[in-house]
Protein backbone atom coordinates (compact mmCIF):
# COMPACT_ATOMS: atom_id res chain seq x y z
CA UNK A 1 0.00 0.00 0.00
CA UNK A 2 1.48 3.62 -0.32
CA UNK A 3 2.29 5.28 2.45
CA UNK A 4 -0.49 7.76 3.89
CA UNK A 5 0.13 11.68 3.26
CA UNK A 6 2.46 13.69 5.61
CA UNK A 7 -0.50 15.94 6.83
CA UNK A 8 -1.77 12.49 8.81
CA UNK A 9 1.87 12.01 10.43
CA UNK A 10 0.73 13.88 13.55
CA UNK A 11 -2.86 13.02 13.70
CA UNK A 12 -3.35 10.25 16.17
CA UNK A 13 -7.22 10.16 16.00
CA UNK A 14 -9.02 10.98 19.23
CA UNK A 15 -6.71 9.53 22.01
CA UNK A 16 -10.03 9.79 23.89
CA UNK A 17 -11.70 7.07 21.41
CA UNK A 18 -8.96 4.76 22.38
CA UNK A 19 -9.42 5.01 26.14
CA UNK A 20 -13.36 4.70 25.54
CA UNK A 21 -11.93 1.25 24.39
CA UNK A 22 -11.97 0.19 28.23
CA UNK A 23 -15.64 1.08 27.98
CA UNK A 24 -17.63 -1.77 26.34
CA UNK A 25 -19.24 -2.56 29.46
CA UNK A 26 -23.05 -0.69 29.26
CA UNK A 27 -23.10 -0.73 32.78
CA UNK A 28 -20.26 2.16 32.71
CA UNK A 29 -21.54 5.78 34.32
CA UNK A 30 -20.16 8.03 32.12
CA UNK A 31 -19.01 11.92 32.32
CA UNK A 32 -16.78 11.57 29.47
CA UNK A 33 -18.55 12.50 26.21
CA UNK A 34 -20.39 16.19 25.14
CA UNK A 35 -23.49 14.64 24.36
CA UNK A 36 -26.25 15.82 25.02
CA UNK A 37 -29.01 14.34 27.43
CA UNK A 38 -31.35 11.72 25.31
CA UNK A 39 -34.24 13.33 26.86
CA UNK A 40 -33.46 16.71 25.38
CA UNK A 41 -34.19 16.25 21.33
CA UNK A 42 -37.60 17.72 19.84
CA UNK A 43 -38.78 14.56 18.25
CA UNK A 44 -42.03 15.45 18.31
CA UNK A 45 -41.27 18.48 16.65
CA UNK A 46 -38.98 17.55 14.08
CA UNK A 47 -41.56 14.46 13.28
CA UNK A 48 -43.94 16.92 12.49
CA UNK A 49 -42.07 19.27 10.79
CA UNK A 50 -40.26 16.56 8.52
CA UNK A 51 -43.52 14.76 7.65
CA UNK A 52 -44.97 18.08 6.23
CA UNK A 53 -41.55 19.19 5.11
CA UNK A 54 -41.71 16.08 2.69
CA UNK A 55 -45.17 16.13 1.51
CA UNK A 56 -44.98 19.85 0.44
CA UNK A 57 -41.45 19.94 -1.10
CA UNK A 58 -40.39 16.96 -0.95
CA UNK A 59 -39.19 16.79 -4.47
CA UNK A 60 -36.86 19.94 -4.23
CA UNK A 61 -35.57 18.69 -0.68
CA UNK A 62 -34.51 15.59 -2.40
CA UNK A 63 -32.72 17.21 -5.31
CA UNK A 64 -29.39 18.89 -4.97
CA UNK A 65 -29.01 22.01 -3.30
CA UNK A 66 -26.95 25.20 -3.33
CA UNK A 67 -22.93 24.98 -1.59
CA UNK A 68 -24.74 28.17 0.38
CA UNK A 69 -27.33 26.79 2.07
CA UNK A 70 -31.12 26.61 2.16
CA UNK A 71 -31.97 29.93 1.51
CA UNK A 72 -34.84 29.46 4.65
CA UNK A 73 -32.49 28.95 7.16
CA UNK A 74 -29.61 31.59 6.45
CA UNK A 75 -32.74 33.92 6.91
CA UNK A 76 -33.96 32.19 9.50
CA UNK A 77 -30.78 32.29 11.07
CA UNK A 78 -29.87 35.67 10.62
CA UNK A 79 -33.00 36.80 11.96
CA UNK A 80 -33.69 34.12 15.25
CA UNK A 81 -29.82 33.53 16.21
CA UNK A 82 -27.72 36.66 14.84
CA UNK A 83 -29.76 39.40 14.98
CA UNK A 84 -31.00 38.21 19.03
CA UNK A 85 -27.27 38.30 19.68
CA UNK A 86 -26.62 41.79 18.36
CA UNK A 87 -25.25 40.76 15.42
CA UNK A 88 -26.57 42.21 11.38
CA UNK A 89 -25.57 40.77 8.54
CA UNK A 90 -26.59 40.10 4.77
CA UNK A 91 -27.70 36.95 3.42
CA UNK A 92 -23.84 36.50 1.58
CA UNK A 93 -22.29 36.91 5.09
CA UNK A 94 -24.11 33.37 6.11
CA UNK A 95 -23.05 29.65 4.96
CA UNK A 96 -24.40 26.75 6.15
CA UNK A 97 -22.02 24.04 7.68
CA UNK A 98 -22.56 20.09 8.09
CA UNK A 99 -21.93 20.88 11.54
CA UNK A 100 -19.75 23.94 13.06
CA UNK A 101 -17.12 21.81 12.74
CA UNK A 102 -16.93 22.04 8.93
CA UNK A 103 -16.24 25.68 9.41
CA UNK A 104 -13.11 25.05 11.21
CA UNK A 105 -12.58 22.64 8.44
CA UNK A 106 -12.95 24.84 5.82
CA UNK A 107 -11.32 28.27 7.35
CA UNK A 108 -8.79 25.59 7.61
CA UNK A 109 -8.32 25.17 4.38
CA UNK A 110 -8.75 28.82 3.01
CA UNK A 111 -6.26 30.29 5.21
CA UNK A 112 -3.33 27.87 6.23
CA UNK A 113 0.11 27.16 4.60
CA UNK A 114 1.87 24.49 6.41
CA UNK A 115 3.60 26.07 9.26
CA UNK A 116 1.29 28.87 9.53
CA UNK A 117 0.44 29.47 13.25
CA UNK A 118 -2.60 29.51 15.00
CA UNK A 119 -2.99 30.18 18.38
CA UNK A 120 -5.54 28.58 20.48
CA UNK A 121 -6.20 29.16 24.26
CA UNK A 122 -4.81 26.58 26.46
CA UNK A 123 -6.65 23.60 27.20
CA UNK A 124 -9.10 23.60 24.03
CA UNK A 125 -11.58 21.84 22.12
CA UNK A 126 -9.62 18.51 20.83
CA UNK A 127 -11.40 18.09 17.45
CA UNK A 128 -10.16 22.03 16.90
CA UNK A 129 -6.58 20.57 17.68
CA UNK A 130 -6.96 18.02 15.29
CA UNK A 131 -8.17 20.00 12.14
CA UNK A 132 -5.43 22.42 12.93
CA UNK A 133 -3.11 19.77 13.08
CA UNK A 134 -4.42 17.90 9.96
CA UNK A 135 -3.54 21.34 8.13
CA UNK A 136 0.25 20.94 9.44
CA UNK A 137 -0.46 24.44 11.51
CA UNK A 138 2.20 25.37 14.17
CA UNK A 139 -0.28 25.25 17.56
CA UNK A 140 0.57 27.97 19.59
CA UNK A 141 -0.82 27.68 23.31
CA UNK A 142 -2.53 30.98 25.23
CA UNK A 143 -2.37 31.07 28.38
CA UNK A 144 -6.05 31.64 30.12
CA UNK A 145 -7.10 32.60 33.84
CA UNK A 146 -10.77 32.47 35.70
CA UNK A 147 -11.94 34.77 33.38
CA UNK A 148 -10.65 33.36 30.11
CA UNK A 149 -7.65 33.95 27.41
CA UNK A 150 -4.88 36.72 29.54
CA UNK A 151 -4.81 39.34 26.65
CA UNK A 152 -1.23 40.35 27.72
CA UNK A 153 0.26 36.61 26.85
CA UNK A 154 -1.86 36.71 23.78
CA UNK A 155 0.10 39.82 22.04
CA UNK A 156 3.43 38.68 23.38
CA UNK A 157 2.94 35.21 21.56
CA UNK A 158 1.02 37.26 18.31
CA UNK A 159 4.63 39.05 18.39
CA UNK A 160 6.82 36.28 18.76
CA UNK A 161 4.88 33.47 16.14
CA UNK A 162 3.02 36.14 14.03
CA UNK A 163 -0.14 33.67 13.52
CA UNK A 164 -2.97 33.96 11.13
CA UNK A 165 -5.73 32.70 12.87
CA UNK A 166 -6.86 32.81 16.81
CA UNK A 167 -9.34 29.90 17.77
CA UNK A 168 -11.75 30.84 20.36
CA UNK A 169 -14.48 28.93 22.63
CA UNK A 170 -15.68 32.19 24.38
CA UNK A 171 -18.73 31.12 26.16
CA UNK A 172 -18.56 28.13 28.43
CA UNK A 173 -15.41 27.04 27.08
CA UNK A 174 -14.60 23.12 26.24
CA UNK A 175 -13.40 22.00 28.20
CA UNK A 176 -12.84 24.57 31.40
CA UNK A 177 -16.56 25.58 31.13
CA UNK A 178 -14.87 29.43 31.33
CA UNK A 179 -16.59 32.03 29.48
CA UNK A 180 -14.22 35.07 28.35
CA UNK A 181 -15.51 38.65 29.97
CA UNK A 182 -16.94 41.05 27.71
CA UNK A 183 -14.17 43.52 28.27
CA UNK A 184 -11.62 41.54 27.01
CA UNK A 185 -13.50 40.07 23.91
CA UNK A 186 -13.46 43.57 23.05
CA UNK A 187 -9.60 43.90 23.69
CA UNK A 188 -8.91 40.65 21.45
CA UNK A 189 -10.71 42.12 18.36
CA UNK A 190 -8.35 45.35 18.98
CA UNK A 191 -5.74 42.57 18.90
CA UNK A 192 -6.63 41.50 16.17
CA UNK A 193 -7.24 44.65 13.78
CA UNK A 194 -3.74 45.95 15.61
CA UNK A 195 -1.97 42.33 14.24
CA UNK A 196 -4.31 41.58 11.22
CA UNK A 197 -5.62 38.52 12.81
CA UNK A 198 -8.57 36.41 11.65
CA UNK A 199 -10.34 35.42 14.93
CA UNK A 200 -12.67 32.34 14.79
CA UNK A 201 -14.87 32.73 18.00
CA UNK A 202 -16.41 29.26 17.97
CA UNK A 203 -19.82 29.61 20.35
CA UNK A 204 -21.62 26.25 20.32
CA UNK A 205 -22.53 26.44 24.18
CA UNK A 206 -23.36 30.05 24.67
CA UNK A 207 -27.04 29.36 24.62
CA UNK A 208 -27.11 27.14 27.10
CA UNK A 209 -26.71 29.22 29.89
CA UNK A 210 -28.67 28.32 33.20
CA UNK A 211 -27.68 31.44 35.57
CA UNK A 212 -25.82 34.98 34.96
CA UNK A 213 -25.97 37.31 31.99
CA UNK A 214 -25.57 36.73 28.75
CA UNK A 215 -22.14 38.46 27.57
CA UNK A 216 -22.10 39.97 23.79
CA UNK A 217 -20.31 37.69 21.17
CA UNK A 218 -16.65 39.10 19.97
CA UNK A 219 -18.75 39.90 16.71
CA UNK A 220 -19.90 42.12 18.50
CA UNK A 221 -16.96 44.51 19.15
CA UNK A 222 -16.19 43.20 15.29
CA UNK A 223 -15.34 46.88 12.99
CA UNK A 224 -13.39 45.40 10.42
CA UNK A 225 -15.03 42.19 10.01
CA UNK A 226 -11.97 40.24 11.44
CA UNK A 227 -14.40 37.61 13.39
CA UNK A 228 -15.69 34.78 11.95
CA UNK A 229 -18.54 33.53 14.13
CA UNK A 230 -19.76 29.53 14.00
CA UNK A 231 -22.92 28.53 15.53
CA UNK A 232 -23.58 25.23 15.97
CA UNK A 233 -27.30 23.29 16.37
CA UNK A 234 -25.87 20.46 17.73
CA UNK A 235 -26.32 21.25 21.39
CA UNK A 236 -29.72 23.19 21.37
CA UNK A 237 -31.10 21.14 18.99
CA UNK A 238 -29.78 18.21 17.78
CA UNK A 239 -25.96 16.85 16.80
CA UNK A 240 -27.18 14.05 14.75
CA UNK A 241 -28.60 16.03 12.12
CA UNK A 242 -25.49 17.91 11.61
CA UNK A 243 -25.98 21.59 11.12
CA UNK A 244 -24.34 24.70 11.83
CA UNK A 245 -23.72 28.42 10.31
CA UNK A 246 -21.33 30.55 9.64
CA UNK A 247 -21.09 34.28 9.64
CA UNK A 248 -18.51 36.25 8.87
CA UNK A 249 -17.09 39.00 6.02
CA UNK A 250 -18.34 38.30 2.40
CA UNK A 251 -15.26 37.56 0.77
CA UNK A 252 -14.01 35.23 3.42
CA UNK A 253 -17.73 33.28 3.54
CA UNK A 254 -17.38 33.10 -0.75
CA UNK A 255 -14.24 31.34 -0.05
CA UNK A 256 -15.41 28.86 2.23
CA UNK A 257 -17.61 28.23 -0.15
CA UNK A 258 -15.74 27.50 -2.56
CA UNK A 259 -13.68 25.32 -0.47
CA UNK A 260 -16.95 23.39 0.64
CA UNK A 261 -18.11 22.57 -3.16
CA UNK A 262 -14.99 19.82 -2.99
CA UNK A 263 -15.76 18.96 0.31
CA UNK A 264 -19.03 18.06 0.85
CA UNK A 265 -21.07 20.04 -2.16
CA UNK A 266 -23.58 21.28 0.34
CA UNK A 267 -25.30 20.44 3.66
CA UNK A 268 -28.26 18.18 3.49
CA UNK A 269 -31.56 19.87 2.26
CA UNK A 270 -33.64 18.37 4.66
CA UNK A 271 -32.05 18.45 8.24
CA UNK A 272 -31.67 22.57 6.88
CA UNK A 273 -35.12 22.75 6.45
CA UNK A 274 -36.04 20.99 9.41
CA UNK A 275 -33.86 23.65 11.46
CA UNK A 276 -35.44 26.43 9.38
CA UNK A 277 -39.08 25.27 10.00
CA UNK A 278 -38.14 24.85 13.59
CA UNK A 279 -36.27 28.54 14.00
CA UNK A 280 -39.07 30.22 11.99
CA UNK A 281 -41.88 28.52 13.86
CA UNK A 282 -40.56 29.74 17.02
CA UNK A 283 -39.78 26.70 18.90
CA UNK A 284 -36.53 27.31 19.81
CA UNK A 285 -36.83 29.68 22.69
CA UNK A 286 -39.88 27.21 24.18
CA UNK A 287 -37.43 24.29 23.66
CA UNK A 288 -34.54 25.70 25.48
CA UNK A 289 -36.78 26.75 28.48
CA UNK A 290 -37.82 22.59 28.61
CA UNK A 291 -33.95 21.92 28.42
CA UNK A 292 -32.01 23.87 30.50
CA UNK A 293 -33.24 23.11 33.93
CA UNK A 294 -32.66 19.46 32.96
CA UNK A 295 -28.89 21.02 32.85
CA UNK A 296 -28.89 23.59 35.55
CA UNK A 297 -29.59 20.41 37.74
CA UNK A 298 -27.30 17.87 36.77
CA UNK A 299 -24.05 21.40 37.21
CA UNK A 300 -25.65 21.82 40.46
CA UNK A 301 -25.95 17.83 41.02
CA UNK A 302 -22.46 17.74 39.75
CA UNK A 303 -20.71 20.95 41.91
CA UNK A 304 -22.54 20.19 45.02
CA UNK A 305 -21.39 16.53 45.38
CA UNK A 306 -17.83 17.67 44.18
CA UNK A 307 -17.77 20.06 47.24
CA UNK A 308 -18.53 17.77 49.50
CA UNK A 309 -16.61 14.40 48.23
CA UNK A 310 -13.60 16.05 46.29
CA UNK A 311 -9.97 16.47 48.32
CA UNK A 312 -9.81 20.22 49.82
CA UNK A 313 -6.80 20.42 46.95
CA UNK A 314 -8.41 19.91 43.95
CA UNK A 315 -9.31 23.40 42.20
CA UNK A 316 -12.76 23.05 39.86
CA UNK A 317 -14.73 25.33 37.45
CA UNK A 318 -17.79 26.44 38.63
CA UNK A 319 -19.35 27.19 34.75
CA UNK A 320 -23.25 29.23 34.55
CA UNK A 321 -23.53 27.04 31.64
CA UNK A 322 -22.36 24.49 29.03
CA UNK A 323 -22.21 20.98 29.29
CA UNK A 324 -18.11 20.96 31.79
CA UNK A 325 -16.92 21.28 34.91
CA UNK A 326 -12.73 21.20 34.64
CA UNK A 327 -10.93 20.10 37.52
CA UNK A 328 -7.22 20.34 38.40
CA UNK A 329 -5.49 17.99 41.02
CA UNK A 330 -2.00 18.47 42.66
CA UNK A 331 0.81 18.77 40.45
CA UNK A 332 2.75 15.62 40.18
CA UNK A 333 -0.87 13.66 40.05
CA UNK A 334 -1.29 11.90 36.91
CA UNK A 335 -5.11 11.72 35.88
CA UNK A 336 -4.83 9.34 33.32
CA UNK A 337 -3.33 6.59 35.30
CA UNK A 338 -6.57 7.59 37.81
CA UNK A 339 -8.83 7.68 35.11
CA UNK A 340 -7.94 3.99 34.32
CA UNK A 341 -8.34 3.12 37.39
CA UNK A 342 -12.16 4.46 37.67
CA UNK A 343 -13.26 3.19 34.24
CA UNK A 344 -12.31 -0.34 35.55
CA UNK A 345 -12.56 -0.83 39.07
CA UNK A 346 -14.97 1.84 39.91
CA UNK A 347 -16.90 1.64 36.00
CA UNK A 348 -16.94 5.76 36.00
CA UNK A 349 -15.56 7.39 32.98
CA UNK A 350 -14.20 10.90 32.29
CA UNK A 351 -11.77 12.56 30.10
CA UNK A 352 -7.92 13.06 31.80
CA UNK A 353 -7.53 16.74 30.13
CA UNK A 354 -3.80 16.15 28.93
CA UNK A 355 -6.07 15.47 26.02
CA UNK A 356 -7.04 19.03 25.73
CA UNK A 357 -3.88 20.58 25.69
CA UNK A 358 -1.10 21.19 22.38
CA UNK A 359 1.54 19.62 24.46
CA UNK A 360 1.86 15.98 26.11
CA UNK A 361 3.23 17.25 28.88
CA UNK A 362 1.06 19.71 30.31
CA UNK A 363 -2.10 19.21 32.08
CA UNK A 364 -1.31 15.88 33.20
CA UNK A 365 -3.05 16.57 36.53
CA UNK A 366 -6.35 17.57 34.93
CA UNK A 367 -9.37 16.21 34.26
CA UNK A 368 -12.61 17.43 32.14
CA UNK A 369 -16.63 15.92 33.80
CA UNK A 370 -19.63 16.34 30.98
CA UNK A 371 -22.94 16.79 33.50
CA UNK A 372 -25.54 16.79 30.50
CA UNK A 373 -25.45 13.39 29.58
CA UNK A 374 -26.03 11.27 33.44
CA UNK A 375 -29.19 11.68 35.00
CA UNK A 376 -28.99 13.24 38.89
CA UNK A 377 -28.93 9.55 40.41
CA UNK A 378 -25.84 8.79 38.61
CA UNK A 379 -23.73 12.03 38.82
CA UNK A 380 -23.93 12.04 42.17
CA UNK A 381 -22.80 8.28 42.97
CA UNK A 382 -19.97 8.72 39.74
CA UNK A 383 -18.70 11.47 41.49
CA UNK A 384 -18.61 9.83 45.13
CA UNK A 385 -16.51 7.06 43.82
CA UNK A 386 -14.33 9.38 42.01
CA UNK A 387 -13.95 11.40 45.13
CA UNK A 388 -12.81 8.24 47.08
CA UNK A 389 -9.80 7.61 44.65
CA UNK A 390 -8.95 11.41 44.24
CA UNK A 391 -8.85 11.29 48.05
CA UNK A 392 -6.33 8.04 48.02
CA UNK A 393 -3.90 9.97 45.65
CA UNK A 394 -4.30 13.47 47.25
C1 LIG B 1 -16.13 23.91 20.89
C2 LIG B 1 -16.79 22.98 19.93
N1 LIG B 1 -16.85 23.31 18.64
C3 LIG B 1 -17.45 22.53 17.75
C4 LIG B 1 -18.02 21.33 18.12
C5 LIG B 1 -18.64 20.47 17.07
O1 LIG B 1 -19.91 20.88 16.81
P1 LIG B 1 -20.76 20.33 15.59
O2 LIG B 1 -21.49 19.13 16.08
O3 LIG B 1 -21.65 21.46 15.24
O4 LIG B 1 -19.80 19.98 14.48
C6 LIG B 1 -17.97 20.93 19.44
C7 LIG B 1 -18.55 19.65 19.85
O5 LIG B 1 -18.38 19.12 20.89
C8 LIG B 1 -17.34 21.78 20.38
O6 LIG B 1 -17.26 21.47 21.67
Amino acid sequence: MPEFARRMEHVTGSAIRELFKLLADPGIISLGGGNPARESFPVEELKEIIFELMTESGVNLLQYGSTEGYMPLREAYLERIAKPKGIEGDIQNVLTLTGSMQGLDLLCKVFLNPGDAVLVESPTFLGALQAFTVYQAELVPVNMDDEGIIIDHMEEMIIKHHPKLFYCIPTFQNPTGKTLRAKRREQLVRLAEKHDLIIIEDDPYCDLRYKGDPVPPIKKFDEEERVVMLNSFSKIISPGIRVGCALGKKEIIRKMSVAKQCSDTHTPNLTQAAVAEFLSRGLLPGHLKRILPYYAERLAAMLDSMDECFPESCRYTRPEGGLFVWGELEDGINVTELFKIAATELKVAFIPGEQFFTCPEMGKNTFRFNFSSENRKNIESAIRKLGALFRQYA
